[in-house]
């Protein structure tokens, strides 16, 4: 058991119903040809200002120099409602007005922000309907920030008349490129609204679900511990501090899946509002924060309705995983979770970019080292590597007042003085340009085969995440952690990785290798859809835990995970979870890897074909089998019963499903990361010691070198 920062988040969050009816008035961009900044380079850079920080005066001398640094867009108006709405009903546009033509007299292509996760003091403490309640109860009040609440219907209409006139105003404005809604969409440190108004929302929501109260009991299991209800009215929302004794699991995964979908609804009001006004070739995004502190957001809803998702992210806040520190490597961040969160978020439109990524110290990590030199500019090299098609930072000044002071921008406190961060911004602008240059069309467009030949699909479902972190079984599972060991073992191969739902759909070619870690709740359809994937050449890992509830999250009435036997080979007999000073050991490929997390124990009899590839070396089920293999038509099923600490189990089964499957992956150390993209391979490593990239003989190297030193870049063509 491993947990150095990670902040336990007691929920999760909610799966949302997808909105159907909504389409992007643009056309859907294609990857890598950066139709949503044209003209501008394949990533270009940008930063967040804030004008309404500083006096009129510097306003000028600020843009100037953004600009004048290489950056290509500027980021503005995120928290300003109070300065755009002073009072209720009269607007002050006038400064942005003066801020967005000063960016277009200095070529910055502009990004608007719609103020709403800041509501004024004159709307907070006007009406007591518009923020939100937390679980004890408090009623959150003026002066932070995301408390406005989505269910609220007189809230609803103050943010779509800020939308509006925002829209009006700028939606047709030549140096206005986007929008982007809200800031980190979520209720933050809150994370559930219990208002009034959301329980008023929520069995309107459970009504329109179930139709009877019959149903809804049913599904919630309402026979158990006499929780049968007569009436929709009788319902509160689920929350373990008004309880004496544990939550309904089943009304709490609604509950989350409801405060999805209010997320949702109160996403697509802005942007519905935004596209009364706008130009088609503005476009409208929202800065996901999804790492693990955010976890009850699903951004997979909102697929339809946003041009792309784009994404926050501090690798130094090590929330999101903490590797082992060698030398100074702590000084590096997390290369796992920058990788993460930008192949997680471009999965869902092929697009996306880093709408913050810090660009020096910061304030609010559990420790704030000073970046290692080169650090800043090696996570904007390992961005452009994952397909980045921009990247804005955190922020081009540095706050003296307010609550990031200490943190870094671009510019010191001194406005004259450029930061370190600030410096390698300006370093890697220079840089793209020479590699924009360089871009030679032919090899930009063909991938390699090697590269599409090892990419991996990991099945993603909010409801697997939701139901395993409400009901964790042992202090020790992490849902998010098990679903990152196979993401690091894909990387460890060298993959790119797309995030899938499962409603889409499985093209072997596009997809040879398929994740579903954990992946309790399924049906049959689903399972025939894997089943399908494998005949026809898929090769398919699926992990413990998986195949146990049905839709509702009840158990299925059969051994467990009956429903996976006809398609892995193998049944489950019992799972196991050891105290944390415990360690088993399991037997695979000769070695040893210990575990104490989970472990499937599988019986002994297999389907013909099935073959054993780890057994439990250890524990009164000794010999038993852990993981196990087989193949199916064109394909093949991994089953692997056990999540280890360290993952390297994962990845050595990973190797070798690469290797059975005949695919060319690579063997890299953790925390070194290759990828292709437009032409170019980039390597860059997190390591606290130098790694030699793999960088064939005929390779002509572009920038750095063959052996990576920690927090270099060495980007390569063939
Ligand atoms: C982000 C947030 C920004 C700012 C930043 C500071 O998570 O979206 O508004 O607070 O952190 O690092």
């Amino acid at each position: 058991m491993k947990k150095f920062f990670a902040p336990a988040s007691a929920f999760a969050l909610g799966l949302a119903v997808l909105l159907a009816g909504f389409s992007s008035q643009a056309q859907a961009p294609k990857a890598r040809e950066n139709a949503w900044f044209p003209g501008q380079g394949m990533m270009p850079l940008g930063a967040y200002y804030y004008p309404e920080h500083w006096p009129r005066s510097r306003w000028e001398q600020d843009i100037k120099r953004m600009s004048q640094l290489g950056f290509k867009f500027i980021h503005m108006s995120e928290f300003a409602w109070s300065q755009l709405e002073p009072e209720d009903n009269r607007f002050t546009f006038g400064w942005l007005d003066t801020c967005v033509a000063l960016s277009a007299k200095y070529n910055l292509q502009v990004i608007l922000c719609t103020p709403t996760p800041t509501p004024p003091a004159w709307l907070t403490t006007k009406f007591d309907d518009i923020t939100t309640v937390n679980a004890q109860g408090i009623k959150i009040r003026h002066q932070g920030r995301l408390h406005g609440s989505w269910s609220s219907e007189r809230y609803r209409f103050y943010v779509e008349r800020i939308c509006t006139k925002l829209a009006e105003r700028y939606g047709k404005n030549p140096a206005v490129i986007g929008w982007q809604l809200d800031n980190e969409p979520s209720y933050g440190g809150v994370h559930y609204d219990y208002s009034p108004m959301a329980t008023d929302r929520f069995r309107g929501w459970l009504k329109e679900k179930y139709g009877t109260i019959a149903a809804l009991n049913k599904a919630w299991g309402a026979d158990f511990w006499s929780n049968n209800y007569n009436t929709f009215e009788q319902i509160r929302i689920p929350n373990q501090n008004e309880l004496s004794a544990s939550v309904n699991p089943h009304a709490l995964l609604d509950f989350q899946r409801f405060n999805n979908s209010e997320l949702t609804r109160y996403l697509a009001l802005q942007t519905t509002t935004l596209r009364k006004y706008i130009q088609p070739r503005q476009f409208v995004t929202t800065n996901f924060a999804y790492y693990r502190f955010l976890p009850e957001i699903n951004l997979f809803d909102k697929k339809s309705f946003l041009d792309f998702s784009s994404y926050t992210y501090y690798p130094m806040n090590y929330y999101f995983d903490a590797p082992e520190f060698k030398g100074e490597s702590y000084r590096l961040g997390s290369g796992l979770g920058l990788s993460f969160s930008a192949e997680f978020a471009q999965s869902t439109h092929g697009y996306g970019g880093f709408m913050e990524l810090q660009p020096g110290q910061i304030n609010w990590g559990p420790f704030n080292a000073q970046p290692l030199p080169g650090a800043v500019r090696m996570w904007l090299f390992h961005s452009f590597g994952l397909g980045s098609n921009f990247i804005c930072t955190y922020r081009f000044d540095r706050p003296i007042y307010g609550a990031e002071q200490y943190h870094y921008g671009i510019m010191s406190t001194d406005p004259n003085i450029v930061d370190r961060g600030g410096e390698e911004f300006v370093q890697v602008a220079k840089e793209m340009q020479a590699l924009d240059k360089q871009r030679d069309a032919k090899t930009a467009a063909a991938e390699p085969a090697a590269y599409s030949g090892r990419r991996v699909a990991i099945l993603y479902s909010q409801d697997n995440i939701l139901d395993q972190t409400n009901h964790k079984q042992t202090q020790q599972w992490d849902a998010y952690e098990h679903l990152l060991r196979y993401y690091s073992a894909a990387k460890q191969g060298g993959s790119a990785v797309t995030f899938i739902t499962e409603d889409q759909p499985l093209d072997v070619k596009r997809f040879p290798v398929l994740v579903a870690p954990a992946y309790t709740i399924l049906d049959q359809p689903l399972v025939d859809k894997w089943t399908k994937y494998v005949q026809e050449g898929g090769h398919l890992i699926i992990s413990c835990r998986s195949g146990h509830k049905d839709r509702n999250g009840h158990l299925y009435e059969t051994r467990m995970a009956k429903i996976l036997q006809p398609l892995t080979g193998a049944q489950v007999d019992y799972f196991d979870n050891m105290p944390p000073t415990a360690q088993g050991n399991v037997g695979f490929n000769g070695k040893r890897f210990a575990w104490n997390n989970w472990g499937d124990v599988l019986m002994p009899e297999l389907a013909p074909g099935t073959q054993v590839w780890g057994s439990y070396e250890d524990q009164f089920f000794k010999g038993r089998p852990a993981v196990t293999h087989r193949k199916l038509g064109k394909g093949t099923v991994t089953y692997v019963g056990v999540d280890t600490d360290n993952g390297d189990l994962e990845a050595a089964v990973m190797q070798k499903v690469y290797a059975e499957a005949k695919i060319k992956a690579l063997d890299l150390p953790r925390y070194f990361y290759v990828h292709w993209r437009d032409g170019y391979w980039v390597a860059v490593n997190y390591n606290g010691e130098a790694v030699q990239a793999p960088v064939p003989a005929n390779a002509k190297i572009i920038m750095g070198k063959s052996l990576v030193a920690p927090g270099e870049v060495c980007i390569w063509k063939e």
